[in-house]
């Protein structure tokens, strides 16, 4: 049994979606959330800017009492989190294993398309991983450099124009794949997953890579006993920018109001 808290961050709100999940399947624990909203998107930034955000976003998460990481970001978990993840005393785990192992188990025809940040894809991170996990799979990556902006500026009704013209924009290779199954491996996208879902068409499958990691963390907690015993945990939120955009367009997606415990803090201190 461990009550410290989980520490869970991303470039901005993106890891909401795994934070959501977390809320589902641990209700008891208490959840310290980092959104770097003051210089997202990560995803368009060299490897180099990448690493130094991620280590003072985990250095910002150090200073509370966490007994486990998630890392509820695709770009961090393809491009830093082996270099840095060893620097830390507590577990710390990405989307890219468990986001794969998902896609790996649910694709029939072997045809799997990744979507995430210019950086992840760059990496080949999941694809790297699917092959590992299933040699003849095929995989198609696309980056879509557009929607973490367009989320973080509240573009994710399906019928709003520019939400719309990225989608076709980018997933137009991925149907002519053939894809069955396609991974969202940047944990913002489940925000525009109905606009995604729609393009697609229903037989298509989408991995949620926040929500399998959150799951996948929830099986580590418990085969290490490090859960809680509390009933009720409570989620705190700090950001690097305004607390106002975060509120508003986070309390959409989590479903309920966010508020109240939302904080401001300068990360380039970390
Ligand atoms: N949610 C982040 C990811 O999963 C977005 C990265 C970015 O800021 O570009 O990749």
């Amino acid at each position: 049994m461990n009550d410290n808290a989980i520490g869970v961050f991303d470039s901005g709100l993106g890891g909401l979606t795994a934070v959501k999940e977390l809320c589902e399947i641990m209700p008891g624990e208490n959840i310290v959330y980092f959104g770097d909203t003051s210089r997202v998107p990560y995803g368009t930034r060299s490897r180099e800017t990448i690493l130094r955000y991620s280590k003072q976003d985990l250095n910002f998460l150090s200073s509370f009492n966490i007994k486990a990481a998630l890392v509820a970001c695709g770009t961090i978990s393809s491009v830093a989190l082996d270099s840095i993840k060893d620097d830390y005393d507590f577990p710390i785990i990405g989307v890219i294993d468990s986001a794969a192992a998902a896609a790996v188990s649910c694709t029939e025809n072997g045809k799997i398309g990744v979507i995430g940040t210019p950086a992840t894809v760059k990496s080949g991170a999941y694809e790297t991983r699917i092959k590992q996990m299933l040699k003849d799979a095929v995989t198609l990556a696309c980056p879509c450099p557009l929607f973490v902006p367009l989320v973080e500026n509240g573009h994710i009704d399906p019928s709003d124009p520019l939400v719309r013209h990225a989608v076709e924009l980018y997933l137009e290779p991925i149907v002519r794949f053939g894809a069955d199954t396609v991974i969202l491996g940047c944990t913002h996208y489940p925000i525009i997953a109905r606009a995604i879902s729609e393009y697609l068409g229903q037989g298509i499958r989408l991995v949620n890579s926040g929500r399998e990691a959150a799951r996948t963390l929830c099986s580590l907690l418990s085969e290490k006993d490090m859960r809680c015993g509390r009933k009720q945990g409570k989620c705190s939120y700090y950001v690097s920018d305004s607390t106002e955009n975060f509120e508003n367009i986070g309390g959409v997606f989590m479903c309920r109001p966010i508020c109240g415990d939302v904080h401001n803090i300068d990360i380039e201190k970390y």
